[in-house]
């Protein structure tokens, strides 16, 4: 009889469901492709934030649900599967919230008012109009609560984005204070840099991004594929076809690379040496994305055109995360002597 194999290691990330939830080549490239090719060797657990985006956008909440059914779709899409690795809704997992209370009592305030995205988002906040008042208590607790979602699966690692280090400083942070205060009962998470990651750019130059309307979605059709892609920004003093061209500031020469690493140098050679117009290379990188984009766009759209499936995913993804989180509540109830 061969010995058990050693238990995978644990990882766990997820993302919010901002907006409609549909994501973009940015999500896809700086986070989805690295959990796909992670969940072959590790124990994988990705979810949906929901929970989370209730922090800055508390209004909108009937936008919520559907918002993460469409990143299920994406998620899956881009080819997460889910017999290897858990996807679910945060708030189906209640235990995150029980933890989230318990780590909330041993949580100084001072850590959490230092964690950059709360000044940034606190100033947002503002900007948009509802002043100190829409400043919620759970916003300053956002670290917190992602603390409780990495905690409660006693998670080894979090495969994110450089963005989220701070977040997960402080995560490192009360899992020490809540080991040293109790026992050991967690893991100190860390942080899983995705190698190879990109940072895509968006159509205007600046960092491709939900909030700055200048992302290309897994949901977008051919047609607005190829409409946003004439839109984007090229070399800015390439005027005529002749004018030569600098890849390294073009939006199109930059995309083209990324999608098509063995075809792009012909075309950035002519771009360079003024030998090919800004419409011939739109032109050809919105057929180069929509070949690369044709069977996730397909794929999302069966899965949604299918909410019974997509449901049952969703609600097996939460029966293993849950059996794997109660099991961190009864040692960490235990730790606490809570009976
Ligand atoms: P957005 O900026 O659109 O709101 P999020 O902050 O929700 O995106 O990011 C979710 C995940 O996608 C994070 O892990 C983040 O690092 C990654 N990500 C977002 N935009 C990009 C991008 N342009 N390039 C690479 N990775 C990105
Ligand atoms: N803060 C993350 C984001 O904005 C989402 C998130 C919430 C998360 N909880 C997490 C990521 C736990 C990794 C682990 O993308």
């Amino acid at each position: 009889m061969p010995e058990n194999p050693a238990p995978r290691k644990r990882l766990l990330s997820g993302m919010q469901p901002t907006g409609t939830g549909a994501l973009h080549l940015g999500n896809l490239e700086g986070a989805l492709r690295s959990w796909v090719r992670l969940q072959d060797q590790y124990e994988m657990f990705c979810f949906i934030a929901d929970w989370h985006s209730l922090t800055t956008r508390y209004e909108e909440t009937e936008k919520i649900a559907p918002a993460c059914r469409e990143v299920a779709a994406d998620y899956i899409a881009a080819g997460l599967d889910p017999s290897k690795c858990a996807i679910f809704i945060q708030s189906h997992v209640k235990e995150h919230a029980e933890l989230h209370l318990l780590l909330s009592m041993i949580t100084p305030v001072g850590w959490l008012e230092r964690v950059p995205t709360y000044k940034e988002k606190r100033e947002l906040m503002q900007e948009r109009g509802g002043g100190d008042e829409s400043v919620s208590y759970g916003l300053l607790g956002y670290p917190c609560l992602q603390t409780a979602d990495i905690l409660v699966y006693r998670a080894h690692a979090v495969p994110v984005g450089k963005d989220q280090a701070a977040h997960l400083e402080i995560s490192r942070e009360i899992a020490r204070r809540f080991n040293r205060l109790f026992g050991n009962v967690f893991p100190e998470p860390q942080t899983v840099l995705m190698e190879g990651a990109a940072v895509v750019p968006g159509l205007d130059g600046r960092k491709m991004s939900k909030s700055y309307g200048n992302a290309i979605y897994l949901a977008d059709g051919p047609d607005a594929v190829a409409d946003k892609v004439k839109n984007a920004f090229t070399t800015p003093t390439k005027i005529r076809k002749t004018d030569p061209g600098i890849p390294e500031h073009c939006v199109v020469c930059q995309l083209r690379r990324l999608y098509d690493p063995d075809g792009y140098k012909a075309s950035w050679d002519e771009d360079i040496a003024g030998e090919r117009g800004c419409m011939q290379n739109k032109k050809e990188l919105a057929e180069v994305l929509n070949t690369v984009l044709e069977p996730m766009r397909s794929r999302r759209q069966e899965l949604l055109a299918d909410p019974a499936e997509l449901e049952r995913i969703l609600q097996n993804g939460a029966e293993r995360a849950r059996a794997a989180a109660s099991d961190t509540l009864s040692l960490v109830r235990e730790a606490m002597h809570l009976r």
